[in-house]
């Protein structure tokens, strides 16, 4: 993903809305619309309960997860972004299983405890404080419940990410777990890179993802 050159007067809200509004392929969304191979992979063994996404974007992970019995609370600061996952949530008849939130994480809390809290690719090339984000996040899983963070462990091929001193670093796995501050008791189900073998931008790559899963103890 491209830096924002510094000095730039765009901010990161315009930044997004802009990227999804400008960024949308023939089937009008800019992702794929298909759920992370790595996230389907980490959450397919799960029991459904409830679910918050954090960083959703045009929602193919909830909708994945809606569509597999969970009840699901999806965060994201982009309104664009926003708009096509829910008429995709409608088109699929799964709009009563998801609820789709317009905020900023970087001030957003949440106001209640779920089974599953989960976010994937959650970097942007502003600063935003995404190790407190993580936290609240860990901190809004209910008790037995999950929480679940992948991200990219290498920048994508051709990002342009890797040439930009001001990128914000990629963290480790390791250092998500490290930066999440968790009590002894929590156990550390993965912390771990996964590679991924895809279709980037008319190209085969493969793709280094950093996945984290943590389990809040039940007392
Ligand atoms: C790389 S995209 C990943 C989207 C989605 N999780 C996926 O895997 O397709 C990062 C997402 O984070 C969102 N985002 C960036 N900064 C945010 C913030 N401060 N608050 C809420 N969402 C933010 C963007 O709008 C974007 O949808």
């Amino acid at each position: 993903m491209p830096h924002e050159p510094a000095g730039t007067d765009v901010d990161a809200s315009e930044f997004w809305e802009n990227r999804y509004r400008t960024g949308r392929g023939e089937d009008g969304r800019m992702w794929s619309g298909r759920v992370n191979a790595t996230v389907e992979a980490q959450v397919a063994g799960l029991t459904p309960g409830s679910a918050l996404e954090l960083g959703c974007g045009e929602g193919a992970d909830a909708l994945w997860l809606a569509g597999h019995g969970w009840t699901v609370t999806a965060v994201d600061l982009s309104a664009a972004a926003l708009e096509v996952a829910a008429l995709h949530a409608t088109r699929e008849g799964l709009a009563d299983r998801v609820t789709w939130q317009q905020a900023d994480l970087a001030t957003w809390h949440p106001t209640q405890e779920y089974d599953l809290v989960t976010s994937a690719f959650l970097h942007s090339p502003f600063e935003f404080p995404r190790e407190a984000i993580l936290r609240r996040a860990a901190s809004a899983v209910a008790p037995g419940g999950r929480l679940l963070v992948v991200g990219h462990a290498a920048s994508p091929p051709g990002s342009g990410h890797d040439h930009d001193p001001d990128a914000p670093p990629l963290p480790t796995p390791a250092e998500v777990v490290a930066s999440l501050d968790l009590s002894a008791d929590w156990v550390i189900e993965s912390n771990t890179t996964v590679e991924r073998a895809v279709t980037w931008r008319g190209h085969d790559v493969t793709l280094v993802d950093a996945v984290v899963r943590v389990r809040r103890p039940m007392h």
